[in-house]
C-alpha cells in the first residue's frame, strides 16, 4: 500500500468524495473524526504499528522517544493520563515504567487495537472511550498527561481541551503533547519534491476539511499558529517550559505520510509542547 492510498478505504467507507477549507463546528468535527478514526483504525495500525510497538512510547514520525527526551521527567508512581492513545503503546510503556496510565480515545475502533495489545502483552491498561473535550475523569485526579499527535488537531477549540485537562491536573503537573509542526500548513502534504512548495497561507486557520457528495465533513483537521498555541496554552493556566522540534535523524529513512527524509532535512514535521500546569 502506497501512502496516497492508505486511507482509500476510509474514504471509500465514508465516501469522502473531495476537500473543501471552510469552517466546521465542534460537533461536526467531533462525529466526523470518530468515524474516520473508526474506518481507518485497522489500516493505521497495519501500516504504522511495527514502527509504534507494542509498548514503547514514540513521540513523533521523526522517531524521537520518550525513554531518551524524558520530557515527563520520571513518571514512577504518577497517574498519567493518555490523550488520542491509539492502540496505547505509550501508556503500556508508561507502566513498564511503573506509572499508572489511563488511555482515552474518542474511537472504539482504535481501542479495539489498545485492547488487543493490552492481552498480547498481558497489560491491563484501563482503556476509556472519550472524546479530549470531555474527560471522564474526576478534578486533579492526574499527576502528569501527554498525547502523541492524539485529539489536538481535531478538535475546533483546543482552549476547550487544554481547560478540561487544567481540570483533572494537579497543580504544577506535566502536560506534553506532540502535534503537526504548525509550519507544515503552508505546504501540500506530500512527502516528495511537491511538499516543499508553499501553497496556502499560515494565517488561515479555516480547517482541512474532507467531505462526501452532500458536502457532510468526513474528516477534520484544524490549524494553529504557534502564537495560537502559546495564548490558548496561557490562557487556560499552563506554563510553557519548552518546544521541542525533532530534527530528523541521520539514516532514517521511514517515511510516514507527509513526513520524509526529503523534508525532514529542511524543516520541522513536528512540536512538542512541554508544559505545566500552573498552580
Ligand atoms: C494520529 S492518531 C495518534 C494515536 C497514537 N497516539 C499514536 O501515536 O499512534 C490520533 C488519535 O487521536 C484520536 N482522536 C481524534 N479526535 C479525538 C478526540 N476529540 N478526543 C480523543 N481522541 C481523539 C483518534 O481516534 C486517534 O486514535
Amino acid at each position: 500500500m502506497t501512502p496516497q492510498d492508505r486511507h482509500a478505504r476510509a474514504e471509500e467507507l465514508l465516501g469522502t468524495v473531495g476537500v473543501a477549507h471552510r469552517p466546521v463546528g465542534g460537533r461536526e468535527a467531533t462525529a466526523a473524526n470518530l468515524a474516520w478514526w473508526d474506518a481507518d483504525a485497522d489500516d493505521y495500525q497495519a501500516a504504522h504499528g511495527d514502527f509504534l510497538g507494542d509498548a514503547d512510547f514514540v513521540w513523533c514520525p521523526e522517531g524521537l522517544r520518550e525513554a531518551d527526551a524524558a520530557l515527563l521527567g520520571d513518571v514512577a508512581g504518577l497517574r498519567v493520563a493518555e490523550i488520542g492513545c491509539g492502540q496505547a503503546a505509550c501508556s503500556r510503556w508508561l507502566e513498564g515504567q511503573g506509572a499508572s496510565p489511563f488511555a482515552l480515545d474518542l474511537s472504539g475502533g482504535m481501542l479495539r487495537h489498545a485492547a488487543q495489545a493490552n492481552a498480547r502483552t498481558g497489560a491491563a491498561i484501563p482503556l476509556i472511550q472519550a472524546s479530549a473535550e470531555e474527560l471522564p475523569l474526576a478534578d486533579a485526579s492526574m499527576d502528569a498527561a501527554c498525547s502523541a499527535f492524539g485529539a489536538i488537531p481535531f478538535v475546533a477549540s483546543v482552549s476547550a481541551v487544554f481547560a478540561e485537562l487544567r481540570r483533572v491536573l494537579r497543580p504544577d503537573a506535566p502536560w506534553v503533547f506532540a502535534v503537526t509542526h504548525p509550519m507544515r500548513w503552508i505546504f501540500p502534504d506530500d512527502p516528495g519534491p511537491n511538499g516543499l512548495t508553499a501553497t496556502q497561507p499560515y494565517f488561515d486557520r479555516t480547517p482541512y476539511a474532507e467531505v462526501d457528495a452532500e458536502g457532510r465533513a468526513t474528516y477534520v483537521e484544524y490549524h494553529r499558529t504557534l502564537g495560537d498555541y502559546v495564548r490558548a496554552l496561557s490562557g487556560t493556566g499552563f506554563r510553557l517550559e519548552n518546544l521541542v522540534e525533532p530534527e530528523w535523524p541521520a539514516g532514517h529513512t521511514r517515511t510516514w505520510g507527509q513526513w520524509s527524509p526529503l523534508r525532514g532535512k529542511l524543516f520541522p514535521g513536528t512540536a512538542i509542547f512541554v508544559t505545566r500546569r500552573e498552580p
